[in-house]
């Protein structure tokens, strides 16, 4: 079976004081909710220190973006060696990053490969704009986006996916839940196409896009749907705990 997750994504959020207090406010809680992964993603500056603050628990950490280049001369870059001293998960090809940083498909698979290479297990965000939503084409971006990240099994074998419409994201307007497992139902089987069944029942995806307390649960009942990635309702503490919880008494 697979394990669900529901993974905070903080986005450009927190100084690193208010990171180790956010961290702080739920450590111990947090640590005691079992069936379920529970991973945290910081901004690049708070990951070292949080790295201590969670050490011992069973609370997971992760990056929201990562450079394809092992090192050398790209001033500002993270590279994947340095996250793979600090954290298991990395969040790659967000649609925010797609869309104000320029990240094609092939920078994206470039990412997602350099991830693997060193053991980081990649969280590979995709998703429709609302105009494509609106005009049907939402299984065609999909499948684009899948399509442009590689055609090897253990890529798929190795990650974790995001199913974030665009339009749901920060919006307060969330897909549905039916509307998300069948989007998701569809990615599933569009892996099982390309990769066998297997790769595809094994691997989780999960929903993201205006996920918060009140409505986790229409989401994490669904059968296609392995947890969320939560942007804005994982910077309240007792939110994210409330979503955590809900997904592990499923
Ligand atoms: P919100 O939960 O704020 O809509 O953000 C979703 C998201 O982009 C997570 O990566």
């Amino acid at each position: 079976m697979r394990i669900p997750m529901i993974a905070g994504n903080w986005k450009m959020n927190t100084t690193v004081s208010e990171a180790i207090e956010l961290v702080n406010e739920m450590r111990q809680e947090l640590d005691q909710i079992d069936n379920v992964d529970k991973v945290i993603c910081p901004p690049f500056v708070s990951l070292a220190a949080i790295k201590e603050v969670i050490e011992g628990s069973s609370i997971k950490l992760g990056a929201q973006n990562i450079y394809f280049e092992e090192k050398g001369a790209y001033t500002g870059e993270i590279s994947p060696l340095m996250l793979a001293d600090l954290c298991e998960f990395v969040i790659i090809g967000h649609s925010e990053r797609r869309q104000h940083f320029n990240e094609t498909g092939e920078i994206v698979d470039k990412k997602v490969k350099a991830a693997l290479k060193v053991g980081l297990k990649p969280i590979l965000c995709i998703g429709e704009r609302l105009e494509e939503n609106e005009a049907g084409r939402t299984e065609e971006v999909l499948t684009e986006q899948l399509n442009s990240s590689s055609d090897r099994i253990y890529y798929f074998s190795g990650l974790v996916l995001a199913y974030e419409p665009i339009w749901a994201i920060g919006t307060g307007r969330a897909a549905t839940g039916e509307q998300a497992n069948e989007t998701i139902g569809f990615i599933r089987q569009y892996i099982s196409q390309q990769h066998g069944e297997k790769v595809a029942h094994n691997v989780r995806i999960l929903y993201g896009g205006s996920v918060t307390a009140d409505n986790i649960a229409e989401f994490i009942n669904q059968p296609e749907i392995d947890g969320a990635l939560v942007g804005g309702a994982s910077l309240k503490a007792s939110e994210f705990l409330s979503i955590v919880k809900q997904t592990s008494e499923i």
